[in-house]
């Protein structure tokens, strides 16, 4: 058994990650006078919502009509019915409180002439349940949105007392012999020193795993933590199949080129200056929802109309709009554009391409935010102690496609529900119990990597799994893709057992911290494949073109990874009831039945 000397904290609750989520769920549980923690292996304001630009979608109302009942129908159609109808309901129907409260916590909205929120046009965003035009509800800071929220969350968590450990690296969850979760075994990077977080309830807010891949949007630090110590645990990942792809990543860089930029007026074209989203989407065009847009510039690229010497790119044209437009609505895109494309907008097209950006499967959790361990008898069976939020959970309110905008407003929200959860749950005046031997496990597991003495270097490895996932689990996928995926992932993931690592100081091991982080990634990208190359369909994200058809009959159903050298599947049924009925207000049914999906 490996030794280290260690440090135990005690709290009521501990939070994992420090992003949008994790900092809403910090405020909401310290404000309610819960001991609180959150452990963030990057500076809070560098987590990577920081990153998000275009705004935060809530049915406001201040540029136009709007109701949370459009919303909630334009994020059943977004998730192309696989999305549960009980979250997607929460989501809509909190969205503007969890809106307003930002605002009054101080977050610098951008502002209409009369002084409110200012809201812009977001792909799938409608109005008149997806009959009438486009709506304007995704708020907005400039395109800086993200940063504005973080600076503001991270500073109303330290003035309700929130303790934060920056620069901590969660290793592993502790679980009690009979699955109740207490906690997680953390080193800090900055010294090298060990520590068990004990706690009543853990919260893992560690984002999405978009390092899986090669050319993503995503920070380097979006390496799928929170999954990765969940599988350990023998807990199960959900509807993984499901990675959306944003149409406008810079080609080449993979830098975020927000959606706020078409919808602000700009529009896409073909090496032959055509307007080809009119084609494929006659009513929204470039507004059409994003795993459509990624797939029609993909059909563009395949039939010889991509742009630039290769044809391998497409063109997003900003130059028509007015120089102060871009200035005051889109300062930040302007300067990644130049920075990254060497691309003044006022006067060229930016050249991009769909980018791997968010992961819509994850940690399942109900809209609380507390995680399933599904049985067959019992679908929603919750482990105790232990939630998920954000891009690390699968509620599921974004099913199998996300629309723009419903990332920030779920980070919100249910980082908002979990902290509301908590506070029933957990019992302010027990003290939470520990098991050693859960914590012996993870310091032996962190041993190991530490020691390892393999031949692979773990950033070769790491390249080797971004590869192929990019190529075998793609915008559009084949049987062919996907079963050759499955066997190239399953070696790439073996090869594990040889990492090297040459580094075995303590003190920023940057070497070792890699390691860490891709076996974390590694059983987020096999769970991915897998349950890809099983679902004989297509939806939302996921373009079987093997299996062209949306099939609700045999596939409306979530998909369950567990992993554990292999991967075993199984399934759980879709919520399909509302929270509160029609008569009480609620959305009629009828208009979210499922039907065909076009934009
Ligand atoms: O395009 C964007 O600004 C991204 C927003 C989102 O993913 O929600």
């Amino acid at each position: 058994m490996a030794a280290y000397e260690y440090e135990t904290h005690t709290y009521d609750a501990i939070v994992v990650g420090a992003g949008g989520s994790g900092l809403r769920a910090t405020l909401g549980l310290a404000e309610q006078g819960l001991r609180t923690a959150c452990i963030t292996k990057v500076f809070p304001t560098r987590s990577h919502t920081v990153a998000a630009q275009g705004g935060i979608a809530a049915s406001l109302g201040n540029m136009g009509e709007d109701n949370w009942q459009w919303h909630m129908y334009d994020t059943v159609k977004g998730s192309d019915w696989l999305g549960d109808t009980d979250a997607m309901e929460y989501l809509a129907r909190e969205a503007p409180k969890a809106v307003y409260e930002l605002e009054h916590y101080g977050v610098p909205f951008s502002r209409t002439e009369d002084g409110r929120i200012y809201q812009r046009p977001f792909g799938g965003h409608t109005t008149q349940f997806g009959e009438g035009p486009p709506v304007q509800r995704t708020c907005a800071a400039a395109d800086r949105t993200g940063h504005a929220i973080l600076h503001t969350l991270y500073g109303q968590s330290l003035k309700n007392d929130a303790e934060f450990y920056i620069e901590y690296f969660a290793i592993d969850l502790v679980m009690s012999e009979d699955g109740q979760c207490q906690g997680v075994v953390a080193w800090s990077l900055e010294d090298g020193t060990m520590h068990v977080f004990n706690a009543k309830m853990t919260v893992l807010a560690t984002g999405g795993y978009g390092r899986a891949y090669f050319s993503a949007t995503s920070a380097h630090t979006c390496t799928g933590d929170g999954g990765g110590m969940v599988a350990r645990q023998g807990l199960p990942l959900q509807d993984m199949e499901f990675v959306q792809f944003h149409p406008t990543g810079i080609y080449g860089a993979g830098c975020l080129i927000t959606e706020g930029a078409r919808g602000e007026g700009g529009y896409l074209t073909n090496s032959e200056g055509e307007r080809f989203m009119e084609r494929y989407a006659p009513t929204y065009k470039d507004l059409a929802s994003r795993d459509v847009v990624s797939r029609c510039m993909t059909m563009e690229i395949r039939e010889g109309r991509g742009v630039g010497k290769d044809g391998d790119h497409i063109h997003l044209n900003l130059n028509h709009l007015p120089k102060e437009a871009l200035h005051e609505r889109l300062p930040g895109i302007s300067e990644s554009a130049k920075i990254f494309a060497g691309v003044d907008v006022t006067k060229e097209p930016i050249p991009v391409l769909p980018t791997v950006h968010y992961n819509m499967g994850g940690i399942p959790t109900n809209y609380w935010g507390e995680v399933l361990h599904p049985t067959a008898e019992d679908p929603d069976r919750i482990v105790p102690g232990l939630m998920a939020v954000g891009e690390a959970g699968c509620a599921s309110v974004h099913g199998a496609n996300r629309l723009g905008s419903n990332s920030l407003i779920d980070l919100v929200v249910f980082g908002r529900a979990a902290a509301i959860k908590a506070g029933e749950v957990v019992d302010r005046g027990s003290n939470p119990s520990l098991n050693q031997a859960s914590v012996d496990k993870a310091f032996d597991r962190f041993d190991g990597f530490r020691h390892a003495k393999g031949n692979v270097p773990t950033a070769e490895l790491r390249a080797e799994m971004q590869k192929t996932m990019q190529e075998d689990a793609a915008v559009f996928r084949t049987d062919e893709t996907l079963a050759e995926g499955v066997e190239k992932m399953y070696g790439v993931a073996a090869k594990l057992d040889d990492i090297s690592v040459t580094d075995r100081s303590l003190v920023w091991n940057s070497d070792l911290m890699e390691t860490l982080e891709l076996t974390n990634l590694m059983p987020n990208a096999l769970a991915t494949i897998v349950s890809a190359e099983a679902r004989k369909e297509s939806r939302g994200a996921h373009a079987q073109e093997d299996h062209p058809d949306r099939d609700d009959e045999n596939w409306r159903k979530h998909t369950l990874a567990f992993v554990n050298g292999k991967v075993d599947l199984e399934y759980r049924p879709v919520h399909l009831n509302p929270l509160i009925g029609h008569n009480e207000g609620g959305i009629d049914l009828d208009k979210i039945k499922p039907k065909a999906r076009v934009y």
